[in-house]
């Protein structure tokens, strides 16, 4: 039994993080990557290995918004629901 849990919380930890946090001037913004994980296949969002991500402003926007506006789904035009000013 104790192998299992180990198993489990390997396999946890090596799926990445549960949530990210970028920094921005008009309040940060933090990805849930569990709360995205579970909805998407990995390679959705990772090509190649799943691993770090570099985003700016543009990037960011494109990938996160691009997604929701696909799925029809997420924070799209309210800037707040993704910038949260603390
Ligand atoms: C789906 C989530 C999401 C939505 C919606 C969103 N943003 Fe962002 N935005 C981000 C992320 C993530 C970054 C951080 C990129 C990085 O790490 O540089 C960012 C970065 C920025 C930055 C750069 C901040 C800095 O410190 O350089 C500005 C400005 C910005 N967004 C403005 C907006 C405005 C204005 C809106 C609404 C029209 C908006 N964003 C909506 C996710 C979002
Ligand atoms: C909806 C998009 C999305 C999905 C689906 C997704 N990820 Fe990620 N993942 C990201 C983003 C964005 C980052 C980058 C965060 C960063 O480095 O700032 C990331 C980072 C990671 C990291 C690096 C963690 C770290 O601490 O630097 C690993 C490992 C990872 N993902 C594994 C996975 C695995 C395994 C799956 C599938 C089970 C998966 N991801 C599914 C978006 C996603
Ligand atoms: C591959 C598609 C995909 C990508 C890429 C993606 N999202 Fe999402 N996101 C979704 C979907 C779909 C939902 C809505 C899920 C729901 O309502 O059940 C969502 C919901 C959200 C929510 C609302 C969560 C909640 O509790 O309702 C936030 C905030 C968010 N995303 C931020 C981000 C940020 C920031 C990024 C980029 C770093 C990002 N997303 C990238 C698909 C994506």
């Amino acid at each position: 039994m104790r192998k299992y849990i180990f198993l489990f919380l390997l396999l946890g930890w090596s799926a990445g993080a549960s949530a990210f946090v970028y920094e921005a001037y008009n309040g940060n913004v933090e990805f849930d990557h569990r709360f995205h994980r579970d909805k998407f296949a990995c390679k959705e969002c990772h090509s190649g290995p799943p691993g770090h991500m570099e985003f700016d402003r543009e990037s960011a926007h494109t990938f996160c918004i691009g997604c929701h506006e696909r799925k029809k789904a997420g924070p799209i035009k309210h800037c707040a629901e993704c910038h949260k000013v603390s």
